[in-house]
């Protein structure tokens, strides 16, 4: 029996059937435009699990941002780079990745937690703390469930999922260091054979530091 694929894997053998299933989710368009409205111009835009590019690199680049995307899948990085040409997307394990302090206006991650340990997951949150300028935004969008290493079927698939319900995630993102601007829910079918799920976004700001008394 083979067991559950790991996301480069997963990744690499879904393809473009990512985009058909889960290519026009709500909470995608909802967090595009909340980002918009706050975005400065030309701002610089992280997205963590870039996926085809579509709709979020797409989107923001279109107007006018300067999208980095990082994706552990070498497949779906080169439907991306065909299909965005004019952002930029490095193949990556975003686990592995490191940037400077401070040099991002925004950092996305919509459903690239799913397939992280919980531990990884607060990490990132940490760092992703650390990346961002002062004022700049996380957005991360997710599937708002209490689990931890369950495994189930994504497109024929077998995968290991872990997640955390919202308040569980809010009470992260405030503990790795940010404070929650937004929050937003939605309800997806993907498929009309496939249960709706819940989703969840979350955009935060790194709460402003201190300065040191004299
Ligand atoms: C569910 S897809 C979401 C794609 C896109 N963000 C979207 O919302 O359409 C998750 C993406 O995250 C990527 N991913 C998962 N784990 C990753 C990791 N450790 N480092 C970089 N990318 C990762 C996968 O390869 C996949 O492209």
């Amino acid at each position: 029996m083979t067991g559950p694929l790991d996301a480069a894997e997963l990744f690499d053998a879904v393809g473009r059937d990512y985009e058909e299933a889960f290519g026009h989710q709500p909470i995608a368009d909802v967090a595009v435009r909340l980002l918009l409205d706050r975005l400065p111009e030309s701002a610089r835009v992280l997205d963590i699990g870039s996926g085809t590019g579509r709709p979020v690199a797409a989107a923001l680049t279109g107007a006018g941002h300067r999208v980095l995307g990082v994706d552990v899948s070498d497949r779906m990085v080169a439907i991306a780079r065909e299909q965005v040409p004019d952002a930029d997307f490095v193949r990556a394990d975003i686990r592995e990745w490191d940037s400077a302090a401070g040099s991002w206006d925004a950092v996305c991650a919509f459903f690239s937690f799913l397939q992280m340990t919980r531990d990884e997951v607060l990490r990132l949150l940490d760092r992703g703390a650390r990346w961002l300028k002062p004022g700049g935004l996380l957005a991360v969008a997710t599937v708002p469930m209490d689990v931890e290493g369950v495994d189930t079927d994504f497109l024929g698939h077998p995968i290991r999922v872990t997640s955390f319900a919202a308040p569980d995630l809010l009470r992260h993102v405030e503990q790795a260091g940010f404070e929650v601007v937004e929050t937003r829910e939605a309800v997806f079918a993907p498929h009309a054979d496939r249960p709706a799920e819940q989703q969840f976004l979350v955009l935060a700001t790194p709460t402003p530091r201190t300065p040191p008394t004299p």
